[in-house]
């Protein structure tokens, strides 16, 4: 038995979804341990695309469980599309496959209202929120007001704390946002529906974890977003609200750290973004086209065009320490194809100085620029590559100087979107 722990390196959309399909077909639970629906996987069944949001891409798989764990937000109107639309693809989503935590934390509709009317407001300075309401159902969580998964059991304690929870948001839309005040009556009357269809599902993950570790089960933990999106380490405030870094799948999922035995990061070969916040290696030029263009460089949850740029090692580095990578999967090294040479950056330049880590100040980044290795680069097609041995020599090299500068074996490269487009070095689940 083998527990593998899946993380995003970068600011998220590191192509995490192709490289959790692979490794579900390994797994016998997967659980999402933070974020909410500002995530977003594609999922293709029978040749029909669509967009998960919280639903882990596990549900494909029959004999897979999935499981949100507790610390999640958790849209009950976007759990319950997901769930419609995989049934009307032939996917029956019961509580023998998924299982919500009754700890996780509820969004409503006031969460989505102060994340938008606060965007709105901060203009030129805002983050670039999904408009989720992720952050906001986090503060509650903090401030020990939210509502949770467990509350759909109890319809009473439900309406309880809409009712005293609206009256203080309300106060704070209407006097401080000059927005509209929601109404108590509907928004009682929908989540009292959606709780009846919901709470069925409801359990205590932890609980399930621990009995698949008694069974000796292999667990995939499914991270979401990455670790410079995380609201301690990451470029904060222009960072998500929960932590994506591979500790955070302990708390939020209800699980001890002894039992997750493989961190493994996932880099794309060049970095993007998507929101505002700092890029130090965002290239505003045709190269930077090139990428976003053959990368199809959008949203999954919102479609905005990402910000793209050469991989920022710097930031790598920083995720490989605050993670503890075991191995690196990089993906979409096929976007690279054709560009005459690569850039990676090995260091920041602060002040006439070199620095390898990220500082915190984002006065001090700001004025950090790149410091980059040129590699050459290759122009054939690397689609077909099952093992390193059938890459170009300079897409060796590539792979090489990222283990180098980072300290982390690569164990997964995937050259094209398609599953079987993967050159799997070593399984992450067989240690
Ligand atoms: P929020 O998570 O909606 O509050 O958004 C905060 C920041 O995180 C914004 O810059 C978002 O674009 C970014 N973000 C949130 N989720 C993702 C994701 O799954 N991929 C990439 N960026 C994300």
């Amino acid at each position: 038995m083998s527990n593998t722990v899946v993380v995003g390196t970068q600011w998220g959309d590191e192509g995490k979804g192709k490289v959790v399909d692979l490794l579900t077909a390994r797994a016998d639970v997967v659980v999402r341990f933070q974020g909410g629906n500002n995530a977003g996987h594609t999922l293709v069944v029978e040749g029909k695309q669509f967009i998960c949001h919280i639903i882990p891409s596990g549900i494909l798989y029959e004999d897979t469980k999935c499981l949100i764990g507790n610390g999640l937000v958790v849209d009950p109107e976007v759990l319950l599309e997901e769930m419609a639309s995989l049934d009307t693809a032939g996917i029956s989503v019961t509580p023998a496959r998924l299982s919500l935590s009754e700890k996780a934390h509820i969004i409503m509709p006031y969460h989505r209202a102060v994340d938008l009317a606060r965007e709105t407001r901060k203009g030129r300075g805002k983050i670039g929120t999904t408009g989720r309401g992720i952050g906001p159902c986090y503060e509650d969580k903090a401030a020990r007001t939210g509502v949770r998964a467990v509350d759909f059991t109890e319809p009473d304690t439900l309406e309880e704390k809409i009712r005293s929870n609206l009256e203080e948001k309300n106060f704070y839309l209407t006097r401080f946002f000059n927005a509209e005040p929601l109404d108590a009556g509907p928004m009682v009357a929908r989540y009292l529906e959606m709780a009846e269809r919901i709470k069925p599902f409801v359990t205590d993950v932890s609980l399930e974890l621990a009995l698949a570790v008694k069974e000796g089960r292999n667990i995939l933990f499914e991270g979401a977003q990455g670790t410079h999106l995380d609201v301690d380490h990451g470029t904060y405030p222009f960072v998500t609200s929960s932590n994506p870094v591979a500790g955070a799948a302990c708390a939020g999922a209800g699980i001890g750290p002894g039992q997750l035995h493989h961190v493994l990061g996932i880099v794309k070969a060049y970095t993007t973004r998507v929101g505002a916040g700092p890029f130090v290696t965002e290239l505003l030029d045709k190269t930077g086209d090139y990428i976003q263009e053959r990368g199809m460089e959008f949203g999954a949850t919102t479609g905005r065009r990402r910000r793209c740029g050469w991989l920022d090692l710097v930031v790598v580095r920083d995720s490989a320490r605050l993670n503890g990578l075991d191995s690196l999967a990089i993906t979409k090294l096929d976007v690279l194809t054709g560009l005459e040479t690569l850039k990676i950056c090995v260091a920041y330049d602060l002040d006439g100085e070199r620095t390898l880590s990220r500082p915190a100040s984002l006065k001090r980044l700001d004025r950090c620029t790149p410091v980059y290795r040129e590699l050459p680069g290759w122009s054939g097609d690397i689609s077909s590559a099952r093992k390193m041995a059938d890459l170009p020599a300079e897409a060796r090299a590539y792979l090489e100087a990222v283990e180098e500068e980072t300290g982390v074996p690569v164990s997964i490269v995937s050259v094209g979107p398609g599953r079987e487009e993967t050159v799997l070095v070593r399984d992450p689940f067989q240690p």
